[in-house]
């Protein structure tokens, strides 16, 4: 079955008079359980489209569905009620908070649970233990290597478990044999969960690791 599916996607963006067309007439659907790149030209529209899946952006026209129901996004708050424990989000440059530690980074990721405390240490150890950071619990980011920072905001997008995950870039910043690493903890994530993952990338050898890739044209 189809996790989403796109349906004649279109986004403008309007600068004073100047109007750009970013996506038009975009149509894909991805199923359950895959791992697809979505590559193309800087500039492009890919990480447009990351947040339409996310629902952080919204289009102008087309229908997106996800999980057999239409996403109506009007406002923020529409947004935030749609991700909220189906999609977890990864970037290029981590975005982790300096001021907490790890495990504390990762624990972000269930905010929006009603996990009780100890509910949520149980699933931020597993986490850890899963990514190989349990030793680095109570460190600060800005301790940790470019590697180790990915590995815990992977952590903070999966630790809720959802059904999708969004990476834009997730090895952008990483040098080759680092990348091979979160890539390979990506693939093995994707195979051994129900997880969906969509990874936005320039690099030939991530998008060989997925299982499809889409290409995105530059209008
Ligand atoms: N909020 C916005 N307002 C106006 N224009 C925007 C906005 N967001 C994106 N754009 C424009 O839309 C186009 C696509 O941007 P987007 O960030 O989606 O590209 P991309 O494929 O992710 O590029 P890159 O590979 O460099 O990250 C660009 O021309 C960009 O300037
Ligand atoms: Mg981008």
């Amino acid at each position: 079955m189809a996790l989403l599916e796109l349906d004649n996607i279109s986004k403008s963006y309007k600068t004073g008079t100047v109007t750009t067309t970013v996506l038009k007439d975009l149509c894909f659907s991805v199923e359950k359980g895959e791992l697809v790149a979505v590559m193309g030209k800087s500039g492009c529209g890919k990480t447009t489209l990351l947040n339409i899946l996310a629902g952080v952006d919204y289009p102008d026209s087309g229908r997106y569905v996800f999980n057999g129901k239409d996403v109506v996004i009007k406002k923020a708050a529409d947004g935030i009620s749609f991700r909220r424990n189906r999609i977890g989000v990864i970037l290029q440059h981590f975005a982790l908070i300096n001021d907490f530690t790890v495990y504390e980074n990762i624990e972000l990721g269930l905010w929006e649970t009603n996990d009780t405390k100890s509910e949520r240490r149980k699933k931020v150890d597993e986490v850890m233990d899963r990514l190989g950071i349990l030793n680095l619990k109570n460190q600060y980011p800005d301790k940790l290597s470019g590697g180790e920072k990915q590995r815990v905001a992977i952590g903070r997008a999966i630790v809720c478990n959802p059904m999708l995950v969004l990476a834009d870039e997730p090895t952008g910043s990483l040098d080759n044999e680092t990348e091979k690493e979160i890539i390979s903890i990506i693939r093995d994530l994707n195979k051994k969960s129900e997880m969906t993952f969509i990874i936005v990338t320039h690099d030939e050898e991530v998008a060989a690791s997925c299982n499809r890739r889409i290409v995105l044209q530059k209008l």
